[in-house]
């Protein structure tokens, strides 16, 4: 039922895409499809390469899982729900909460410069990690995004 219903969402959405995404198909670097199992839809086709949510996966496991889990799948029950000290949780990054609304402009930032400007726990990252890694970590939560969530954040412009 849900694959039927994604697959009649992909099929949607790549019909309302211009042909000019299928044609940017065959630069093969910009346009990959990390997902072996389905093909051939727009959706289902990502900013970043699989060497890089590769890469993301070492880069995550080092500095980001303590906080987030291993699979970006947060440690509480409710992200929502803020700690004794007034601070929320660190939340999922996988889709499952509220990461997919940010385009990659606004994760750099929060990956940049942490939570302290608004009160929040989550350290700075712009000295410890280069472009690269930190472009990696985002790729790697990302790859846990549904085909749907991703399509959702790439309609409000989330690649920019
Ligand atoms: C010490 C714990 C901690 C570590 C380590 C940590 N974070 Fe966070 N992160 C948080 C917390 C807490 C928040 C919620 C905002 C806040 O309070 O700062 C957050 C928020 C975020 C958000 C915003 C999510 C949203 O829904 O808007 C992103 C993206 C993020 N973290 C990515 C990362 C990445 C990538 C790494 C590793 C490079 C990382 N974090 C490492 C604690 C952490």
């Amino acid at each position: 039922m849900k694959t039927t219903l994604i697959r009649i969402f992909s099929f949607l959405v790549t019909l309302a895409l211009p042909v000019l995404l299928l044609t940017a198909c065959s630069d093969s670097e910009s346009v990959s499809v990390p997902q072996t199992e389905q093909t051939g839809t727009a959706s289902t086709s990502r900013w970043y390469s699989n060497e890089q949510a590769v890469t993301g996966a070492e880069v995550f496991a080092r500095n980001c899982a303590v906080c987030h889990g291993e699979n970006a799948e947060g440690l509480v029950s409710d992200w929502r729900q803020r700690l004794d000290d007034g601070s929320l949780p660190p939340p999922p990054l996988n889709g499952t909460a509220h990461a997919w609304h940010h385009p990659n402009a606004v994760l750099l930032q929060v990956i940049n410069n942490g939570g302290a400007a608004f009160g929040g726990k989550m350290p700075a990252f712009a000295e410890v990690l280069d472009e690269s890694e930190k472009l990696a970590a985002i790729a790697y939560f990302q790859n846990f995004w549904s085909d749907k969530i991703y399509a959702q954040w790439t309609q409000i412009g989330g690649s920019n």
